[in-house]
């Protein structure tokens, strides 16, 4: 016997006891024993944790084309874990499968790694389950990300989080690659309807409360999973708004508003991070040191894993042309602090990165601090400790009715009612008339749903849950034959006869609900050259508009398409954004007035396809002295939402008019609801806006908010509080500063000055 093997055989028994799924026992895995671990590790070893394969490549069948049903390829399967030493799976083999295909294909792989490898070291397998479990077939489909900020309610994303925990858990699954953290601030990108919406204080309360709903107080519970707080660092606002393609931006933006979600996240104890899969300022974000190891490790001081892009070292040669071949594209990520590489597809990553280190172009040292990460993630996890937890573990509430019950509800605290007028909304169902339910989105469980559903795309019907409703299916459950579906449109076509049949059936109606949509769709695929809603969906409300009967749009929209031509022939207009699996229900519930509506916008909705201009502009942006050609002119501005009852805001007092460094401000309002029908859900939101400072300040800034039940007829009290630090700015040195002077402070309309104080 070697001196490896029989060192092998006893870090065996003493670290890794749970070799045999039928006896699972305890593990001690201290920190030495952590690194006594990776200093009896082999080169190819380390290499092999730090690889991350998709399933596709363990299964049988080709990369892309996998034998349906799935299954495991077992000789694949043991090169991987064996020959090759991957340390990670992830993704899906094309779409969901059950609860239980998915215990049967960890419970293989674990089986293989904990008996049959040397080390017997336990796979950490990741997925994207950005809106609930949704590569679980059985698994419960949220709203997403943007239409749970329109919620204002972090509680409520912290408690769909802890669903979506739960049911990825179950499935052995313990590693979520989610939250989007990267700023919705560029309308025309493609993964808008992933992100919180364009605000950095709204932003960063719905991350946080996404991960805490993730990774609970112990990440190593059955029923937590980690999170991967995404993509590091400023994806989201390229320049063209296409994905994946240059974002320009001076630091002073990058840390004033897209590096604090992520500095929230991480003292928020995000267990890992996903690296930004294209260039900021010309260098891919894989290749930058600054970034990933002067920035992420070395000023903020994150431990967790830092995992690739789906195949972005490659990309570094093919896309980005940085690197002229694999190895040096491999050397650039690694010697740039990246810890482990999405490859995924094949093992060019492993055997490289081999070479290179045994070449001395690698310190084997940097592969000890990921490996140490990786470990260290697994353990944070509890996988040394029990890799089959699901065995013993109860998910019998997977896709239960008590998640469909907390679906329904954030749906219904989404939807925001854009406009309303002559009380078209709630729908008059009284009258002897039928209600006209038409558009793209009207019978579509996929347009509901968005992207990330059961598929990557989202597109495939076919795994649709039946048992959900589409908008007019729950109107029809609703309303039984008080609606009728006539088909007027697809996503791009107008459909000329449906129309025809609509207008000589004209008089049957009363009004008209058009379900206006676009194709689900994200990253590259999600692509588009204008942010005008497709013609054929113009062209047939301009149609339905000759018809002369009250008309609600509901917007399924993954962005803020632009509809302003067709604004002023709609009464209503409801912004449903991808409500999810319970949309359909909720949207007919907002609609007859059985849920008031109280979403209110996380993005600005823009008018015109040239003026994307944030809430939190400059005042060069809203006035330009002579001309009034810079006007800021929104569709609807960030925060907007109306409800079917109205409030009214009294009596705003701060604790101190004059602020000192240090100390924390309460403001108080009262906000009493007006309606005599409706009990009221508000937001308050505190705006503190500075008048003057040696960066441009932005003419409205958010520092707090809070949602707020208020029951028919009676009035509350609301104070929210916030410290001095919450108003300083990134200034001229980058870093973050507090200017003494004069500040606006707004709710609810209602405005008073404030001097911060610092001397
Ligand atoms: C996306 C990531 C995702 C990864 C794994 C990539 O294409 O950009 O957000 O986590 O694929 O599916």
């Amino acid at each position: 016997m070697t001196r490896t093997t029989a060192f092998a055989i006893c870090l065996g028994g003493l670290l890794f006891m749970n070799c045999n799924p039928e006896n699972p026992e305890p593990q001690d895995l201290s920190e030495d024993k952590l690194k006594a671990l990776i200093a009896d590790m082999t080169i190819e070893e380390k290499v092999g944790q730090m690889t991350q394969l998709n399933l596709d490549v363990i299964s049988v069948g080709e990369v892309y084309n996998l034998k349906e049903p799935h299954e495991l390829d077992m000789e694949k399967l043991r090169h991987a874990l064996v020959d090759k030493h991957t340390g990670s799976i992830l993704n899906v083999g094309g779409h969901a499968y059950s609860l239980e295909h998915w215990q049967e294909i960890i419970t293989e792989i674990q089986k293989v790694a904990t008996t049959k490898t040397r080390q017997r070291i336990p796979i950490i397998y990741g997925i994207d389950a950005i809106h609930g479990a949704n590569y679980i077939m059985e698994g419960t489909l949220f709203p997403q990300p943007l239409a749970q900020a329109a919620t204002w309610n972090p509680q409520q994303v912290k408690r769909c989080a802890e669903i979506t925990a739960y049911e990825t858990r179950a499935s052995g699954v313990p590693w979520n690659f989610s939250p989007v953290l990267d700023l919705g601030r560029q309308p025309l990108w493609s993964r808008m309807f992933e992100t919180y919406g364009e605000d950095v204080t709204l932003a960063k309360a719905m991350g946080n409360a996404c991960i805490e709903g993730y990774q609970g107080e112990d990440a190593s519970d059955p029923e937590r999973v980690s999170a991967c707080m995404k993509h590091f660092l400023g994806y989201s606002w390229s320049f063209s708004g296409k994905d994946r393609t240059p974002v320009y931006m001076h630091e002073r933006q990058l840390r004033q508003y897209f590096l604090p979600t992520f500095e929230a996240a991480i003292d928020q104890g995000a267990l890992s991070v996903m690296i930004n899969s294209g260039e900021l300022n010309g260098i891919p974000v894989h290749a930058d040191y600054d970034i990933l190891t002067k920035l992420l490790r070395e000023e903020l001081g994150y431990d967790g894993v830092a995992v690739t892009d789906w195949e972005d070292i490659m990309k570094l040669r093919d896309n980005h042309k940085v690197a002229a071949t694999l190895k040096e594209a491999v050397k650039m990520a690694v010697m740039a602090g990246i810890d482990m590489s999405m490859t995924p597809n094949d093992y060019s990553f492993t055997d490289l990165l081999i070479e290179l280190v045994k070449e001395g172009e690698v310190p084997e040292s940097r592969l000890d601090e990921s490996v140490y990460r990786i470990l260290l993630m697994k353990q944070r996890l509890g996988l040394f400790e029990d890799p089959y937890y699901f065995d013993t573990h109860d998910y019998s509430l997977v896709g239960s009715k008590a998640h469909d019950d907390v679906n329904y509800a954030t749906a219904c605290q989404a939807i925001t009612l854009l406009k309303n007028e002559n009380n078209t909304l709630p729908l008059r169902t009284d009258m002897p008339e039928k209600i006209l339910v038409t558009g793209p989105g009207a019978n579509s469980l996929s347009l509901l749903n968005g992207a990330w559903s059961r598929t990557w795309q989202g597109t495939e019907t076919k795994y649709d849950d039946e048992s959900k409703y589409t908008v007019v299916e729950a109107m029809q459950d609703r309303l039984l034959d008080k609606v009728v579906h006539i088909e007027s449109c697809s996503l791009d076509v107008l459909d000329e006869e449906g129309l025809e049949s609509i207008k000589s059936r004209a008089s049957e109606f009363t009004q008209i609900v058009v379900c206006l949509g676009e194709l689900p769709a994200t990253e590259i695929p999600g692509n588009i050259d204008d942010l005008t809603l497709e013609m054929a969906q113009l062209e047939m409300v301009k149609e339905l508009s000759t018809l002369n009967l009250p008309m609600t749009a509901v917007l399924l929209f993954n962005r803020p398409r632009i509809i302003s031509s067709i604004e002023p022939m709609l009464d209503a207009i409801v912004m449903a954004y991808n409500p999810g699996d319970e949309g359909g229900l909720a949207i007919a519930d907002v609609l007859t007035g059985k849920v008031n509506p109280s979403g209110r916008l996380p993005i600005t909705y823009p008018r015109h396809v040239n003026d994307l201009i944030t809430y939190d502009h400059k005042y060069t942006e809203q006035f330009d002295n002579d001309f009034s050609k810079n006007a800021y002119d929104p569709q609807y501005p960030f925060g907007h939402g109306l409800s079917y009852s109205t409030v009214s805001y009294s009596g705003l007092k701060l604790s101190t008019d004059t602020l000192e460094i240090g100390q924390d401000l309460t403001v108080t309002i009262s906000v009493k609801n007006e309606s005599k029908t409706y009990d009221h859900d508000e937001v308050i939101m505190l705006f503190v806006n500075d008048r003057v400072a040696s960066i441009t300040p932005s003419v409205r800034k958010l520092r707090a908010f809070d949602r707020v039940s208020i029951p028919k007829g009676a009035a509350k009290e609301v104070s929210l509080t916030i410290s001095s630090d919450d108003l300083k700015f990134v200034g001229q040195d980058l870093t973050w500063i507090a200017e003494e002077g004069w500040f606006e402070v707004e709710v609810g309309g209602m405005k008073t000055e404030l001097y911060l104080k610092n001397d």
